[in-house]
Formats: C-alpha cells, sequence, structure tokens
C-alpha cells in the first residue's frame, strides 16, 4: 500500500502504481519504522520499490564498496549495506548532522554500523576526498547538483561499475519545459543529457516511481 506521496509515480495510473507497492513483502521492523518516519516527517527517501532495484544491482554487480551521496536518515543506506554483505564498505554522506545522528542509530539496530562509515558535509567534496575508487556509487542530492555530482563521481567509479541516481523524471518534470523559477528541472534535465551523451557511460532510465537512472562504466 502507498502510505506517502513521495512514493507515487506522478506520471503512472495510481491503481498501476498501487498494484507494484502491493505486490512488494512486508519489511523487518527497523526498516518499516525508518519508512514510518520518513512519511510523518517528509523525508525523501527512495521506497521499499527503488531499494529492492538497488539491491539487485548490488547483488548481481558484486559491489563491495559502495558510496552514496545524500543519504538522509540512512534508508537507502541500510538497503545497499545490507544487499553488499559483511564484507562491504558503504560511505553514508549527508550535509545535516541530526540526519547522520539518527542514521547511525537506525544502523546499529539494523546490525549493519560496522560496514557503513557516516561522513558529515557535502557529498560531491566527500566523493572526490575519499581515497580510493568505488564499484558503486548512488546518487540522491539535491537536483540543482545533478551535472555536478556526476563529474565527481565518474573519476572515482571503477570500470564496469554501477553509477546510479533517483528522481531522474522528477515528478515527469523532466519531460516538459521548466518553470522559470524551477531551479531543479534544468538540473535533472541536463544530467540525463550528459549521461546518454557520455562515452565513458552506458545509461538506462528506468520508469520506476519517480525515475532511476542506472549506468555502467565502460
Ligand atoms: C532525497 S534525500 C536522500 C534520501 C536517501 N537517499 C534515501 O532514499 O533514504 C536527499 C538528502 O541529501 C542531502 N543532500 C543534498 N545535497 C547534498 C550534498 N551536496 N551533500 C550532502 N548531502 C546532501 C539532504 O540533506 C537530504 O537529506
Amino acid at each position: 500500500m502507498i502510505r506517502s506521496d513521495n512514493l507515487r509515480a506522478a506520471y503512472m495510473q495510481s491503481d498501476v502504481d498501487e498494484y507494484i507497492y502491493n505486490l512488494l513483502p512486508k519489511n523487518d521492523p527497523v526498516v518499516a519504522e525508518m519508512e514510518e518516519y520518513a512519511e510523518a516527517n517528509r523525508v525523501p527517501i527512495i521506497g521499499p520499490a527503488v531499494a529492492r532495484l538497488l539491491t539487485l544491482q548490488v547483488q548481481v554487480s558484486g559491489a563491495k564498496r559502495i558510496f552514496e551521496m545524500g543519504s538522509a536518515i540512512g534508508y537507502s543506506t541500510i538497503w545497499l549495506a545490507r544487499a553488499a554483505g559483511p564484507k562491504a564498505e558503504v560511505f553514508y554522506t549527508d550535509g545535516d548532522p541530526e540526519n547522520a545522528r539518527r542514521a547511525q542509530e537506525y544502523f546499529i539496530r539494523a546490525g549493519v554500523a560496522k560496514r557503513i562509515h557516516v561522513q558529515i558535509g557535502d557529498a560531491l567534496a566527500l566523493v572526490t576526498k575519499t581515497p580510493g575508487k568505488f564499484d558503486f556509487i548512488f546518487n540522491d542530492v539535491d537536483k540543482h547538483q545533478y551535472p555536478d555530482a556526476l563529474r565527481a563521481a565518474l573519476p572515482k567509479l571503477q570500470r564496469g561499475g554501477l553509477f546510479v541516481t533517483d528522481n531522474t523524471l522528477w515528478s515527469g518534470k523532466a519531460a516538459r519545459p521548466p518553470a522559470p523559477d524551477d531551479k531543479y528541472t534544468p538540473g535533472v534535465q541536463e544530467f540525463n543529457r550528459l549521461v546518454y551523451a557520455s562515452k565513458e557511460l552506458f545509461p538506462v532510465l528506468i520508469p520506476l516511481r519517480d525515475g532511476v537512472t542506472v549506468c555502467r562504466k565502460v
């Protein structure tokens, strides 16, 4: 059952959306509590349908070193960390220390705290500064930063690695001319243009929920 507008795809018939969410099995108590908290406090999490897509991508690719840009209360981080297993290293980043404090509590309760590094600050600077390359980078920062997030993340991604970005349809607004005062839609549109023009990436935009773009670095 969809309980939050955030999980609803604005461009899809609502009964079809509802159908997809009703197929999903129940989540464990910690993840379910995070979903309740996100709904009550208007935290824009990816939700269980997109979380399962990330899980599948991590498991099929075998990614072990994962960087997340924009982690909020750590909902997507927990799914990534569980998918990658106990030997994984997952880097959480968010600009808000209160989000990071709450996320850390959830990581402990979910039993994944040992595999997650919590970093507070600008995710674009942190992905550049953190030593080494990553097998998987998940991008969910504020949407006007998407082109810069791509430029920061790409040199840090292993060849063959996946760069996954949420909200690339942006409630369908990505397909339409932006309003003059809308700074987010042009960021998403430029990002979509850049990844499809890139010789370094093989992208696919999946119209699940708000759009998820999966790019493999060739
Ligand atoms: C959409 S929410 C992330 C949700 C999370 N990925 C999930 O699905 O559970 C975006 C978060 O990114 C953070 N954020 C936005 N721009 C950022 C930046 N440049 N550096 C770090 N955090 C950023 C915001 O504080 C917000 O908590």
